[in-house]
């Protein structure tokens, strides 16, 4: 396959290759781990309302600029923002999506490495190795978590050492396509079970009396996440694209792309908790309220595997750990990609030796995390949900106040003719100048005030 280079950087191949590789980054641990967990946590279909409204009206106009940004300038984040505001003010949101990617990956790949764990450990008990249910507290109260989280990044590395259209579109073009199927397929299986109809009921009934403002919080804060927006992923993977291609269409798509899959996830995930339930597996915690994420998904799903048993319990368990360690890693590539984009275009270094670079010191992170997993919620407070939305704000208000948004349409008309007349395009004008910044500037400053309370 021939890689297509404009001025000695990658682009993408083609036009379904890109949208692939960006679906990859958002369809990932959020979608198949978080969504689902959250919903549950929140209400059911409450929250699925809240956070639709959050990826449509906020979402989706943050990631079309990040694109635009990205195209326009043909650098990472912080080469982006210097281009366009000379001042130099602007790359501090640059270093902020950096530093949100470093921080973000060496948590994403703890919780990575557990998938690969356990895919290894089912493998490994052909041989004769001891069942699921003790699994998680031995992986992650030892050296054994360090070691998968190591592992794990070596994966990342190296399809990020194949470069842009070798690398990451050729490794997501296999991926997600065969990730779809398999979720598909798992959440028809799971449906099949016993109590998986009372799941279904908690999924899509909605109590709206449990709207709230830190529902609102939690949603926005996923729907950033999940889409990979807040932190120049999507400037990264933006810069990138060809000229010819149309970023509002493609924006729509991958957003969707993430939404579909995350409905899917959620349609195995929680039928698959009452499903358990049924089972007598505790799902609820001495209090009442749900087990967390983490018990969730690597304890209490595994012993459900365990019950269906024999052969078939073995294959459903090894299916659904390959999928989030595949899912993973199509996302893990491109939080790796923004602080590597950033060295080899702002420090002159060959995408090896940045990928190592870079590599080690999000593994610094990573490792100190892995003993102490306890700092994956301090991490996610910090970065995900306060970083991400704040990238955002700051993306919007840049892009109106400092770039302007008439110099942003002039980058999506060469993709999209008649842009500049589209309703679409100017509902989108107006949504990041007011609508956007408005309404993550409120919960932005809520979710602070929580915080210090
Ligand atoms: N979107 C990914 C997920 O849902 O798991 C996580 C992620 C990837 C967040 C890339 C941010 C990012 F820039």
């Amino acid at each position: 396959m021939a890689t297509t280079q404009t001025s000695g950087r990658g682009t993408w191949n083609s036009k379904l290759g890109f949208i692939l590789a960006a679906a990859g980054s958002a369809v990932g641990l959020g979608n198949i781990w978080g969504y689902p967990t959250q919903v549950a946590d929140n209400g059911g279909a409450a929250f699925i309302l809240v956070y639709l409204i959050c990826c449509l009206l906020i979402g989706l106009p943050v990631m079309i600029a990040e694109l635009t940004i990205g195209r326009h300038t043909r650098k990472n984040p912080v080469g982006a923002f210097k281009k366009l505001d000379k001042s130099g003010f602007g790359a501090i949101i640059g270093y902020w999506g950096v530093l949100c990617g470093v921080m973000i990956l060496s948590f994403y790949l703890v919780v990575s490495g557990w998938t690969l764990a356990y895919v290894f450990e089912q493998i490994s008990s052909f041989a004769g190795n001891t069942g699921l249910a003790e699994f998680f507290g031995d992986l992650t109260n030892g050296p054994k978590n360090a070691v998968f989280t190591v592992v794990f990044m070596l994966f990342t590395v190296g399809i990020i050492n194949g470069g842009v259209s070798n690398g990451i579109e050729r490794a997501t073009k296999v991926l997600m396509p065969f990730l779809l199927l398999m979720l598909v397929l798992m959440a028809g299986y799971v449906m099949t079970l016993e109590g998986s109809a009372e799941g279904v009921r908690r999924y899509l009934l909605p109590d709206f009396s449990l709207i709230s403002i830190d529902l609102t919080l939690s949603a926005l804060g996923q729907a950033f996440f999940s889409l990979s927006l807040g932190m120049g992923a999507l400037i990264t993977y933006g810069s990138y694209l060809k000229k010819n291609q149309n970023i509002v269409e493609s924006a729509a798509l991958v957003t969707v792309v993430d939404i579909f899959i995350a409905l899917i996830a959620g349609l195995l995930i929680i039928p698959a908790m009452y499903v358990a339930l049924n089972q007598g597996i505790q799902i609820f915690g001495e209090d009442g309220s749900l087990l967390s994420s983490a018990t969730l998904v690597f304890t209490v799903l595994p012993q459900l595997f365990e019950n269906i048993g024999g052969g078939f319990g073995l294959f459903i368990s090894l299916s659904f750990f390959l999928l989030l360690g595949l899912a993973a890693l199509t996302s893990a590539i491109s939080l790796l990609e923004v602080p590597v984009a950033y060295v080899i275009d702002e420090h002159n270094i060959s995408r090896k030796k940045a990928s190592l670079i870079v590599g080690g010191v999000v593994l610094f992170f990573g490792i100190i995390i892995s003993f102490d997993i306890g700092l994956i919620d301090i991490f996610v407070a910090i970065f995900n949900e306060i970083g991400l939305p704040l990238g955002g704000l700051m993306t919007c208000l840049f892009l109106t106040w400092i770039w302007k948004t008439g110099n942003a349409i002039s980058e999506i008309e060469s993709g999209f003719p008649g842009a500049a007349n589209s309703g679409l395009v100017k509902t989108w004008s107006f949504f990041i100048s007011y609508v956007c910044p408005v309404l993550i500037g409120i919960v932005f400053v809520t979710t602070v005030l929580n915080i210090i309370r």
